[in-house]
This record gives C-alpha cells, sequence and structure tokens, in this order.
C-alpha cells in the first residue's frame, strides 16, 4: 500500500482553487466533489487524503504533524511563524498586507498612532522597523470599521482589489508585503515521506511554470 499524504486544505474559495490545482498535478479524489459536510476524503490508489480545515488553522495541524503538508497564506505564517517548513509559493490567492487610513489622514508623528488589526505581530514588526511608536489594537474583524468610529488612526489588514477600502472611505497607503498561498510540511513527517512530498510539489511546479 501507498504511504498517505495528508493534505490540510483551507475550506473555502481559495481551498477550491488548490484542489483543482491538486487534482490538475494527478492527485484528485473524485469524491470530495460530492457536495456532502465530509470532511475527509481520500484515494488510497492515489496515496493522498484531503481534510478541510478553517484557514487560518492549516498551520497548527501542520506544525503539529497531524497533516503532513497543508496550503497557507503567507499572512498567517508571518504572524503565527509556524515552525514548518515553506515548501511552494502557489501563486494564487494573491493579495498584500497594507496600511490604509481614511481618505485625508495626516500622521501626527508626535503621537503615537492607533493601529487596528488582526495581525498584530506583521504590525509591531513593521513599524518597530520604522521606529515608530504605536498602539496595536487587536481586533477579529471588520477591521475598517475601527477609523471610521475613531477607534484607530489606521489599520494593518489585507488588500486584495481595494473595493472594501473604497467602499468604506478608506485609502491603502503603503504596501508592507505582498501575500499569496504557500505549501507548507510538517518537518518530522517530512523525512519519512519527504519523497512523495517532493514529487508531488514538482508535479505542482510544473503546473505554475
Ligand atoms: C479580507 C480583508 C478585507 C478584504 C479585502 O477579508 O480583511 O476586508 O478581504 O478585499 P478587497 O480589497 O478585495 O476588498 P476576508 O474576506 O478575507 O475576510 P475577513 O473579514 O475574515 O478577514
Amino acid at each position: 500500500m501507498k504511504t498517505m499524504i495528508n493534505v490540510a486544505l483551507p475550506k473555502g474559495r481559495l481551498g477550491e482553487r488548490v484542489y483543482a490545482m491538486m487534482e490538475a498535478a494527478g492527485y484528485e479524489c473524485p469524491s470530495i466533489r460530492e457536495n456532502n459536510r465530509k470532511l475527509t476524503f481520500e484515494n488510497e490508489e492515489k496515496g493522498v487524503r484531503y481534510f478541510w480545515v478553517k484557514p487560518s488553522d492549516v498551520a497548527i495541524y501542520v506544525e503539529r504533524g497531524a497533516a503532513d503538508i497543508g496550503i497557507a497564506g503567507k499572512d498567517i505564517l508571518l504572524e503565527y511563524r509556524p515552525d514548518v517548513y515553506e515548501l511552494l509559493d502557489l501563486g494564487i490567492g494573491k493579495c498584500r498586507m497594507a496600511v490604509a487610513a481614511r481618505q485625508g489622514f495626516v500622521d501626527d508623528t508626535e503621537r503615537t498612532l492607533r493601529v487596528a488589526t488582526k495581525f498584530s505581530r506583521i504590525a509591531r514588526e513593521y513599524y518597530a522597523g520604522r521606529c515608530r511608536d504605536i498602539d496595536i489594537i487587536h481586533l477579529n474583524g471588520s477591521i475598517e470599521l475601527a477609523p471610521l468610529l475613531g477607534l484607530s488612526d489606521v489599520i494593518v489588514d489585507i488588500v486584495e482589489t481595494g473595493k472594501t477600502l473604497y467602499e468604506n472611505g478608506l485609502e491603502p497607503r503603503e504596501t508592507i508585503v505582498p501575500i499569496s498561498a504557500r505549501v507548507i510540511a510538517n518537518k518530522a513527517n517530512f523525512k519519512f515521506k519527504g519523497d512523495r512530498i517532493e514529487e508531488m510539489m514538482d508535479k505542482l511546479s510544473a503546473l505554475i511554470r
């Protein structure tokens, strides 16, 4: 029997695109297309097993070895720094981490800047690098609201099309880092399944090129 590679896929639109790439690379699992509420699917012949997990949890499954590999956004990897290998940039799920503010906002550098974000570590490191004093306001969603209600001066958040910012009277100011989907691997499991995983990465790379 083939060694199974356990793959944590991020539930949602990005995960569907990742699965389509896996399928094109020869790791299909037809039962996944049967729309039900199951969370695990396997194709023994291809030696692959998929799990649907919450996108922000993928790195946890992989770091602890419950999944051999997984697909996570670079934003999550930068924020949580899981102890995993980063194997491949899939070139999808592209967006950027940016600072945004109300249109016309002028930063008074004499004052502590209030920054609302879900990505506290990324924000802290970014402003530390610029020697700017900040006060982090950690939120879990709807970050765009914070400057509108005077809760913060700026936000640090993901910008894809910029539509959410625009519709809320905000504008992007500085790009912190470009983001895309990455394949990550558990370090210990990679020792045993490295050959199979590398073969998988080669097939995915060929698709990207
Ligand atoms: C992200 C981000 C913005 C939006 C940006 O949210 O937080 O709200 O996408 O996209 P745009 O530039 O194309 O408008 P996401 O939909 O990932 O969900 P979240 O609110 O859980 O972060």
